[in-house]
Formats: C-alpha cells, sequence, structure tokens
C-alpha cells in the first residue's frame, strides 16, 4: 500500500481504505473524509484467521458468529493487540474487526500483504456510496486510486457487535441481520438501550444524511402550493395514496423485498437528494430482518443537528 489510500468495494458499500498499522497512512482517511479522530475505523482482514493477530481473545460466541458469517457483512468489536495504532481505534481498548464477503476486497488485502482499515468511502455524515461513481462524485482526483467492481449487493453496511464479558451486544444493526445472529447465539444486548454506558462511537446520530431534510412519516404532509416533496417507501403495494402529492418517489422493491430495498437504499436517497426537493417523506419500514438496518439509517437520516 505504500501509505497510500484506496478506495475499494466490499459487498456492503466502498470503502477507503489505508494500511491498518501505519498511522500516517490512516491519518489520511481521516483527513480526505473530514472524519472526526473520536470515530474509530475497522479493519479489514482477507482471512478469517487473521483476526488472531490484531485482538487479544476471541470469546466464545463471537468465534461462532464468525465461524457461521465470515466472510460476510458483520464487524466484531473485540480487545485489541497493543501493535494497532491509536489512531485505528481513536484510542479505545477494542478495534472492530470485519472479513468482507466480496472477492475483490479479499484480493486487495491479499495483494497489499497488510489489514486495511477503512469506513465506508463518503464524507462525514453523508450518504455511503454503493457504486464506484458515487465514489468519484464526493473525492473526484483528490483519490489516488478508486476500485470499480459495481454496485454492492447489500447496500447497507456491515452489522457491528462486541462482547461485554457475558452477552453479544448490537452496536449497529447492519447487513447481518439481528434474528440470523440470534438463531447462533440467543439474545443480544443493544448498546445504549440496555446499558447506559456510551454507544459504538459511531452511534453518532447524524448520519448518513442528505441534505434534503427528511421526515419519516406514515401521512401525506399538509404541502402548501410550489413546496416539491419527495416520497420514499418499502413498495407500490404498502402505498396506497395518490402519489401525485410527490415530485419524485422511490420504492425500493417492487415487491417488497428488505434485502433488495437494503441494496437500493443509499442510492435511492442520492437520486431524491439531487432532485431539488424541499422534504423528503420516508415511511415507516418493518423493522425485522434487513429492516431493522434500513429504519436505523433513515432514522438518522431524519436528524438534524
Ligand atoms: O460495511 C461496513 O462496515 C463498511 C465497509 C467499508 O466495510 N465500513 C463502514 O465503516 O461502515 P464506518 O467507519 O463508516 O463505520 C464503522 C463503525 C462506526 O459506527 C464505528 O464507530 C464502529 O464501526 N466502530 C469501529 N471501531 C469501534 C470500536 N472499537 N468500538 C465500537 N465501535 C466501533
Ligand atoms: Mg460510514
Amino acid at each position: 500500500m505504500r501509505g497510500g489510500l484506496v478506495a475499494f468495494p466490499t459487498e456492503t458499500v466502498y470503502g477507503l481504505g489505508a494500511n491498518a498499522l501505519d498511522s500516517k497512512a490512516v491519518a489520511k482517511v481521516f483527513e480526505l473524509k473530514g472524519r472526526p479522530s473520536f470515530d474509530p475505523l475497522i479493519v479489514h482482514v482477507s482471512e478469517p484467521e487473521q483476526i488472531a493477530s490484531l485482538v487479544e481473545t476471541v470469546p466464545d460466541p463471537i468465534q461462532r458468529l464468525i465461524d457461521r458469517f465470515w466472510p460476510g457483512p458483520l464487524s466484531v468489536v473485540l480487545p485489541r493487540k497493543p501493535h494497532i495504532p491509536d489512531l485505528v481505534t481513536s484510542g479505545l481498548p477494542s478495534v472492530a474487526i470485519r472479513c468482507p464477503g466480496h472477492p475483490d476486497a479479499r484480493e486487495l488485502i491479499r495483494r497489499a500483504g497488510v489489514p486495511i482499515a477503512a469506513p465506508s468511502a463518503n464524507r462525514f455524515g453523508c450518504i455511503s456510496p454503493t457504486t464506484a461513481q458515487h465514489v468519484f462524485e464526493q473525492f473526484g482526483d483528490r483519490l489516488p486510486m478508486l476500485l470499480d467492481s459495481g454496485p454492492c449487493e447489500v447496500g447497507v453496511e456491515s452489522t457491528v457487535i462486541g462482547f461485554d464479558g457475558e452477552a453479544v451486544v448490537l452496536y449497529r444493526p447492519g447487513g447481518i441481520s439481528l434474528e440470523d445472529l440470534q438463531k447462533e447465539v440467543g439474545r443480544l444486548k443493544r448498546a445504549g438501550t440496555e446499558d447506559q454506558t456510551p454507544a459504538s462511537p459511531g452511534q453518532l446520530s447524524q448520519h448518513y444524511a442528505p441534505a434534503t431534510p427528511l421526515v419519516i412519516s406514515a401521512e401525506n404532509p399538509a404541502k402548501p402550493p410550489g413546496v416539491r416533496l419527495g416520497l420514499i417507501s418499502l413498495s407500490p403495494n404498502t402505498e396506497n395514496e395518490a402519489t401525485d402529492t410527490y415530485q419524485a418517489v422511490e420504492f425500493l422493491s417492487q415487491q417488497g423485498c428488505l434485502q433488495e430495498a437494503a441494496s437500493n437504499l443509499f442510492a435511492a436517497m442520492r437520486r431524491l437528494d439531487a432532485a431539488n426537493l424541499d422534504q423528503i417523506i420516508a415511511r415507516p419500514i418493518p423493522q425485522v430482518g434487513l429492516g431493522l438496518a434500513i429504519m436505523d439509517r433513515l432514522s438518522r437520516a431524519s436528524i438534524r443537528t
């Protein structure tokens, strides 16, 4: 990697990568993203076994989840080994590790010969990129290298989990559903709900935000003349009102499939954001399967700071 940056595809979203063991390289990631240094990065490995060189221990339930879901859209937060630069973990005693499922991501990491620290390849607080074009629109020539492998299949970021000594903790819902995790290890704790300690630093409230104000609502708003509204909804089947209230409409899946909806979510948000609207109305989506991650991203997009 020679200290440089590379934007690359994963099955979730495109990442902005640097050698995870080179703090100068990692600093470039924070700089280009405009990311605050208190928000730690995920370290990506090409083979599941490589986690052993990065963390102190892998508790049993986490190992079971790794065996079941890696390579794939799951990141695990565990006590870190001392050689991982502080910048990667924002000084935390833990580090997030993920073995991505995308073959091109794994090949890149193999060829780099080092683990790759990578956040999503977007400016801090903006919508995550699910195509190489999205990445290019954001960073253009400031990126020395961008690998294009087409659109990301999963479309929402990885599920982030940790372990608190007794239970598996969910920090961020994502590409592996809560139900699938529960099938392996039973009930999970939700960070920030069942205990009062600060959640994952990445639970920063405003995130994934379009520039256009977004409101989650099952109702059509009263619309003064001249106001341009957009709608984002799971499927036409759930949408019984006339859609002529809206200048632009995005149905995430014709059949209401939550997986398909997740893969379309960020591109749909970008299209609405580019449609010169005054407001985007997002319909609530059932919080089952990938619906939990979709609603998490919509909720964050709806928060204005
Ligand atoms: O799917 C993904 O996870 C994508 C692709 C590129 O792999 N990456 C991604 O990275 O979404 P990022 O930086 O946008 O989100 C990383 C999340 C943040 O919520 C961060 O706070 C959390 O992981 N995280 C990282 N290290 C952590 C740690 N030591 N403790 C708790 N949370 C951590
Ligand atoms: Mg991100």
